[in-house]
């Protein structure tokens, strides 16, 4: 039978260090004993691990999983192995010392007697906008170690579905990247390391300038002529926009014929001129095709703040929004730079 053992052997010391550490770290201090912890993250075989880790700081646990995701079965079989409680979401209610909240659903149901973290950018929002919060919210979305998974992670995953949908090698394809946003940076970083033909389109002037200092070519959504000829010259198309229907409203189905298509959004970005076969991973965001949609290094430290933000919480009380604080925010990416043979300076570079 799986335990939480078997998922720190599958994912070791060198893939994620920080749920290493930090397990071994809160059963040595049990930071959390006697408090109750609502957790509202992905199930997921990777998400084992950051419950685990508060199962061994002495919290009591109830674990549910987001409405957007259907939860890993494997993982609800652990958590059942574990005596960790599971509920879904539709029946989780009543009061917890903390939220950890992924897209601000828990606040909907449940009381947070003490704090809540959120993990994503629509959560934090959301929790933003909630006026007299009485308790403090913390969002680690709005943190420089967030572009370690959003950025990199998602530009792997991305990079990895399309070459494993695709079956064919990338070297000196011509990809075109709609967006340079925090997805399109890590796609551009990724398809880089193999070919020098790096199109990006965007919006925003500051971008265009990124996009260009990085060595790619730079062509701006405003010249729509550019944009065509950039399309028909293109082998791979991505798109990383959060628009959803661009392309379908902006431009013209044909001069896609023949190329391979990606869609890394959260939204449809084709649109309704393509249809699902049209586009690799039936128009889904492309890299949740894939078994392991982000690789565990990549989620490691998110996971880890997202935890550690309770102690954040514990030290300053002060209620109302706020990011992760600073100093801890900085600490993270430099060990993850550390673990994972990144120079700062390389990190700099990239997002
Ligand atoms: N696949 C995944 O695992 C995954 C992970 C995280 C986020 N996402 C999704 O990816 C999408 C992008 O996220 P992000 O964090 O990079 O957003 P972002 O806001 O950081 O970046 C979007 C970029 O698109 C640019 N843009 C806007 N209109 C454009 C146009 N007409 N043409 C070209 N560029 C245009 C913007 O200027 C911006 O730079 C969202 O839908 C998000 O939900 C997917």
């Amino acid at each position: 039978m799986n335990s939480f053992q078997s998922f720190f052997e599958r994912y070791d010391i060198n893939s994620a260090p920080f749920m290493h550490q930090m397990r071994q770290d809160y059963r040595r201090r049990k930071p959390f004993a006697g408090l109750t912890i609502a957790h509202n993250v992905p199930l997921t075989a990777t998400t084992l691990l950051k419950v685990a880790c508060l199962k061994a700081s002495g919290a009591s646990v109830t674990v549910t999983n987001p409405s957007f995701i259907t939860e890993s079965s494997v993982a609800r079989e652990v958590l059942t192995y574990e005596g960790v409680q599971y509920a879904p979401l539709t029946e989780l209610k009543g009061s917890f010392d903390f939220l950890l909240d992924c897209g601000a659903e828990l606040i909907q149901q449940c009381q947070a007697m003490r704090g809540i973290v959120e993990l994503t950018r629509t959560g934090a929002m959301r929790y933003e906008q909630l006026k007299n919060t009485d308790v403090p919210v913390v969002s680690v979305d709005d943190t420089r170690l967030k572009s370690l998974e959003t950025c990199l992670g998602t530009g792997e995953g991305v990079y990895r579905a399309i070459t494993e949908l695709h079956r064919e090698a990338i070297d000196n394809k011509k990809v075109l990247i709609f967006g340079f946003g925090k997805v399109g940076t890590g796609i551009a970083y990724y398809f880089a390391q193999k070919t020098p033909h790096i199109n990006v389109v965007e919006m925003n002037p500051e971008r265009l300038s990124l996009i260009e200092s990085k060595g790619y070519q730079a062509i701006s959504a405003e010249l729509p002529l550019h944009v065509e000829s950039a399309i028909k010259d293109a082998d791979i198309i991505i798109t990383a926009t959060g628009i959803k229907n661009l392309l379908s409203l902006s431009y013209q189905k044909k001069w896609f014929k023949g190329k391979v298509l990606a869609n890394a959004g959260a939204e449809d970005e084709f649109g309704f001129n393509f249809s699902k076969k049209d586009i690799l991973a039936d128009k889904k965001p492309v890299n949740f095709a894939l078994e392991e949609p982000t690789l565990m290094p990549f989620l490691d430290p998110i996971f880890y703040a997202h935890n550690l933000a309770i102690e954040d919480i514990l030290c300053d009380k002060t209620a109302g929004f706020r990011p992760l604080n600073r100093a801890q925010d900085q600490a993270i990416v430099q060990q993850w730079a550390y673990h994972h043979d990144w120079t700062l300076e390389q990190l700099n570079n990239t997002f």
